[in-house]
């Protein structure tokens, strides 16, 4: 690993330890929940995977993490831009590669709104449903 992803890295260990603390306390007393689907039907192997989770007023960046302590395949790596806040680049090992062959990851509110925040500033409603969307441009 490089330095920079060691201080990813580290920021993302720092940042899961910090939120454990409200994440206990919300997920004691959950007032809301949402459906949470991971969908790539574009490279093998192919998935989609749902999960319930309850939360309460947290950003979306913190139910993914809840995400992956209820199902390791939700698992995902991130960076972090100053302002913009978390951008995911692969969840369960399937890595976007915009540049190479248009494949990213959309961030949706079902069934196919895009959602006009990132993950950091996206405070989801009670019975939201939210997928992450593996697609690939068209033309390929
Ligand atoms: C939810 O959290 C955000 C960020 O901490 C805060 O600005 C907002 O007022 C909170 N909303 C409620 C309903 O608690
Ligand atoms: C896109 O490119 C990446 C990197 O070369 C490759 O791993 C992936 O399989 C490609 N995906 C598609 C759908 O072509």
């Amino acid at each position: 690993m490089n330095s920079l992803g060691k201080s990813i890295f580290l920021v993302l260990f720092l940042e899961a330890a910090l939120s454990n603390c409200d994440d206990e306390k919300t997920y004691n007393t959950p007032c809301k929940r949402l459906t949470y689907t991971i969908r790539n039907q574009v490279q093998a192997p192919t998935f989609e995977y749902s999960l319930e989770i309850p939360f309460c007023n947290q950003s979306f960046i913190r139910i993914m993490e809840r995400a992956v302590d209820e199902n390791a395949n939700y698992r995902f790596t991130a960076t972090y831009f100053p302002s913009w806040g978390y951008f995911i680049d692969a969840i369960n090992g399937v890595k976007g590669f915009y540049t190479v062959n248009q494949t990213w990851w959309q961030f949706l509110k079902a069934p196919d709104s895009m959602l006009p925040v990132g993950v950091s500033y996206y405070y989801p409603d009670d019975g939201d449903h939210i997928i992450f969307n593996f697609i690939q441009a068209g033309g390929h």
